[in-house]
C-alpha cells in the first residue's frame, strides 16, 4: 500500500504524455507486424501480455484507473437501482474493482487471461468478497452467458483491447436484460487537432499495450445505430489524463 501511495503521488507531478509513453514503451506486446505497419490486436498476444503484467497489474494501473473504475461502478449500481442488480465485469482482470461495489449487487466477472483471473480469484478469497457469484476464463467476443442474464454490463478499460470491439459489444448487449446498461469507461481518441494527430502516430507503439489510442468515439455510435436495440444516454469525459470518457448504453425496451 505505501509503494501504491508513493507510485500516486509521483504520477502526479509528471507530464501526462510521458506517463503514458512510459507504460506503453515498458509493455510486454507487439506493435508492428512483419510489414513494418501497427499491427491490430489478437487474442493469443492479448493473453501474452496480461500473463506478464498480472503480478505488477495492480501497481501500475491501479491509481491510473481509479477515478473511471470508480465512476463506473457508481454508474452501474445507478443502473441497477436500490435494490441492486446481477452486474457482469467484462476483462476484469485482476478483479481490481470486485471490493467497491455495494455487497447487494450479485457479480460476475469474466476474462481472457487465467493469470489475471487468478490474482482476482485470491482477491475475492482475501478479502471475502461475497457477492462475487462466479469468475471465468471466457472470451468477451463469445459469452457462455445466457442471454438477458444481467441488468448491467460493465468494462473498464477493455472495450478498445478487445480484437473485434463491435462483436463484443453485440454480446453485451445480448446478455443484458431490455432497460439494462452497458458501462465502459476507455480512452477516447480525439476527433482532430494535435491530439489525434500523437495518437495516430503513437499507435504502432501502443499496441504493445494492447490499446488503440485512436479509437474514436464515432466507432461506438455506429455501432450503437447499427445495432438498432440500444441507445446512448451518456458520455464524460473522465479522468486520468483528460483522454478517458464514461460511456453508457440502454438496451430498448422496445427495439
Ligand atoms: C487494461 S485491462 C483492464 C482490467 C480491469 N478492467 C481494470 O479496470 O483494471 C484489460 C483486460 O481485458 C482483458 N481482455 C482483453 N481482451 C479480452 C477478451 N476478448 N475477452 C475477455 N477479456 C479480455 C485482458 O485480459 C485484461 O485483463
Amino acid at each position: 500500500m505505501a509503494v501504491l501511495e508513493s507510485w500516486h503521488v509521483c504520477y502526479k507531478h509528471v507530464p501526462q504524455e510521458i506517463i503514458w509513453t512510459v507504460l506503453v514503451a515498458a509493455s510486454p506486446l507487439g506493435g508492428l507486424d512483419s510489414r513494418g505497419m501497427v499491427s491490430d490486436i489478437d487474442k493469443s498476444s492479448v493473453e501474452r501480455a496480461y500473463a506478464r503484467w498480472a503480478p505488477v497489474y495492480d501497481l501500475v494501473f491501479g491509481a491510473v484507473f481509479d477515478a473511471g473504475r470508480r465512476a463506473a461502478i457508481a454508474a452501474a449500481e445507478r443502473a441497477c437501482g436500490p435494490a441492486g442488480g446481477r452486474i457482469l465485469e467484462v476483462g476484469v482482470g485482476t478483479g481490481i474493482s470486485l471490493p467497491d461495489y455495494a455487497r447487494k449487487h450479485r457479480l460476475v466477472g469474466i476474462d481472457l487471461s487465467e493469470p489475471m483471473l487468478r490474482k482476482a480469484q485470491e482477491r475475492v478469497a482475501e478479502q471475502n468478497i461475497s457477492n462475487v457469484e462466479a469468475l471465468a476464463v471466457m472470451d468477451a467476443e463469445r459469452m457462455a452467458l445466457p442471454d438477458q442474464s444481467f441488468d448491467v454490463v460493465v468494462a473498464q478499460f477493455v472495450i478498445t483491447a478487445v480484437p473485434n470491439p463491435e462483436t463484443t459489444l453485440n454480446e453485451f448487449a445480448r446478455v443484458i436484460r431490455p432497460g439494462g446498461e452497458i458501462v465502459l469507461v476507455n480512452h477516447i481518441g480525439a476527433e482532430q487537432g494535435p491530439r489525434r494527430a500523437f495518437e495516430i502516430c503513437f499507435a504502432p507503439i501502443a499496441r504493445r499495450l494492447g490499446w488503440r489510442p485512436e479509437f474514436r468515439f464515432a466507432r461506438l455510435t455506429a455501432w450503437a445505430e447499427r445495432h438498432g436495440g440500444v441507445r446512448l444516454v451518456e458520455h464524460k469525459p473522465m479522468p486520468p489524463l483528460g483522454h478517458f470518457s464514461l460511456i453508457r448504453f440502454e438496451r430498448l425496451r422496445t427495439p
